[in-house]
């Protein structure tokens, strides 16, 4: 039954748009969210649209988890697989993960019920490079989806879904699975339409290049097409984002994209970087937030590109003041004020935004061809320049890779960030050897802390360690890291394998790892 907020929902949308909208909605049945979620089984592998909490379906994952409750304590099982594009919200992982319904999860997920879960070994969970999983779901390396839920902008009665603030695997999902559930997010305008680019490559041995040859390039269509008789059903709803807003810059995140950005300028001035400079991919949070601000105050950086799978807040300000020219990525990852000043211009921004499938914002083909300059922060980092930005400790998944492995491997120039220190102190960051490796040091060019950037390229290891401890390493650890590196027996690798593990194993059992 639809409820009587649904209705309020169409007629809101009808004011904004008659024709379009009833003649797209005639063809489809409008469900609830709780009946929706009945399509939904247990054993079932659920592929979700969205990137980030950003075009992830909202009211449909809360009513699985409600269904999954109501069944456990029936005595009943019931579990799914969850697959989407990156992470998702609380109204997806977080009510999922609450309600015991998720037995496998990939590839990346943040939050924090789900991350607990994970840990405690409730939920499988699969950490993946983000530019994979459409291909690895068409390989067949991973279970084919049984149902898409995707949130959309519009839906036309000829099966064209437009997405809304993230796209993620959203083409692959939609032609894989068996039915498709759309949620039509009627606070996303349809005016919406032309921000997206969707395409899907063919696989091999017939796959041809991807051709993007610069972020702007759009090379596919507006929306996703799908036969409209797997559409189940539609879900009305007109929940806002999930992005929060963010945190205000502390002094030593100030610090680091300080040290980032006069490395670049410098870089500019020695020549090593073209004069029109190159796209710029930037991680997500606060500190990449930051260096985006400093760069695109930067007197000496030009107006730069963008090619990045997370377009954040501070992109958004900085194409309005003419400092970034185009931002093409995954998601529109931004706050819902920043949303708001989107929306008030969006003639504007539909020339300077792109939104594509993660398998052409990560491309390592196409990070290469461009020349991506990759901004990513790590959990730890060690003495060869390896980086770990997943575990800590080894063991604790913090949230996944995401993409930056996908940019780091193949950008012209790969930065990671850290603070040099974390828990107040008692953790250094940079360690004798990182405790989980995600990056090795063949693919990270530079690390920054607040201390500094320690430019590893053209340094055999042992001068990378000596760099890494004078530039990035905290004064206080800076004396434990060069007793290990002088203890280090002979060898091309400043590496010992009675105590390459101290630092972690002083934390575990003193809290400290000052406390050598
Ligand atoms: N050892 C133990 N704990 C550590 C640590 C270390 N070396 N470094 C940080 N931590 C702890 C922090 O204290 C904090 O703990 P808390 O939540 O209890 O306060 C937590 O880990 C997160 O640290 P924080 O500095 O707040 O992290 P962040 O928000 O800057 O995120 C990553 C850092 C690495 C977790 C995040 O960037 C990430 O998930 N990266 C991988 C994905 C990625 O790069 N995506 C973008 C690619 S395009």
């Amino acid at each position: 039954m639809v409820s009587s907020r649904q209705v309020f929902l169409i007629f809101a949308r009808v004011s904004y748009s008659f024709d379009v909208f009833i003649a797209s909605l005639m063809d489809y049945r409008i469900v609830s969210a709780d009946e929706a979620a009945n399509l939904v089984h247990h054993g079932d592998v659920v592929a979700f649209s969205g990137f980030t909490a950003a075009g992830c379906p909202k009211e449909v994952p809360s009513a699985i988890a409600r269904r999954a409750e109501q069944l456990h304590t029936q005595g009943k099982p019931f579990r799914i697989s969850v697959i989407t594009g990156a992470s998702s919200g609380d109204a997806m992982d977080g009510a999922l993960a609450r309600a015991g319904a998720i037995d496998l999860r990939l590839p990346y997920q943040n939050v924090g019920d789900m991350r607990s879960a994970i840990n405690e070994g409730q939920v499988r969970y699969i950490d993946m490079h983000l530019s994979e999983v459409a291909q690895q779901l068409r390989y067949g390396f991973l279970p084919r989806p049984r149902v898409a839920i995707v949130e959309a902008s519009s839906i036309s009665s000829r099966g064209e879904i437009v997405p809304t603030y993230g796209v993620g695997i959203l083409p692959t999902i939609c032609r894989l699975a068996e039915k498709i559930i759309v949620e039509l997010n009627v606070a996303v305008p349809e005016a919406l339409r032309g921000l997206h680019d969707i395409a899907e490559p063919t696989d091999p041995p017939h796959r041809q290049e991807l051709p993007i040859y610069s972020p702007s390039d759009r090379i596919g269509s507006d929306c996703v097409r799908v036969d409209p008789a797997k559409i189940a059903c539609v879900v009305i709803t007109d929940r806002s984002t999930e992005v929060a807003a963010f945190n205000k810059t502390d002094e030593v995140t100030a610090k680091i994209a300080q040290n980032v950005a006069q490395f670049l300028e410098k870089e500019m001035h020695k020549g090593r970087l073209p004069k029109e400079f190159l796209p710029i991919q930037s991680g997500v949070g606060n500190v990449a937030n930051a260096i985006l601000k400093d760069l695109g105050n930067s007197p000496v950086i030009p107006p730069f590109e963008m090619y990045t799978e997370v377009i954040q807040d501070s992109v958004i300000d900085l194409i309005k003041w003419g400092r970034i020219r185009i931002a093409s990525g995954s998601s529109l990852t931004c706050s819902a004020q920043k949303i708001e000043e989107i929306l008030a211009a969006l003639d504007f921004f539909r020339q300077r935004l792109v939104l594509r499938p993660t398998e052409y914002s990560n491309s390592p083909e196409i990070i290469r061809r461009l020349g991506v300059i990759s901004i990513n922060t790590a959990l730890e980092a060690d003495l060869m320049g390896a980086v770990n930005s997943s575990h800590v400790l080894g063991q604790r998944m913090v949230n996944g890779i995401g993409g930056s492995c996908d940019f780091t491997r193949n950008a012209f120039l790969s930065i990671f960030t850290t603070p040099s220190v974390a828990k107040d102190g008692a953790v250094s960051c940079i360690v004798p050897l990182v405790a989980h490796q995600d990056q090795s040091e063949h693919s990270v060019k530079v690390l920054v802390t607040e201390y500094g950037v320690a430019d590893l390229r053209g340094l055999p290891p042992r001068e990378r360690a000596e760099i890494i401890i004078d530039q990035c390493a905290h004064p206080d650890y800076r004396p434990l890291l060069r007793r290990y590196l002088d203890n280090c027996p002979k060898g091309h690798a400043p590496f010992n394998p009675s105590n390459c593990f101290a630092f972690h194993q002083t934390f575990a059992e003193k809290g400290d790892m000052r406390k050598q």
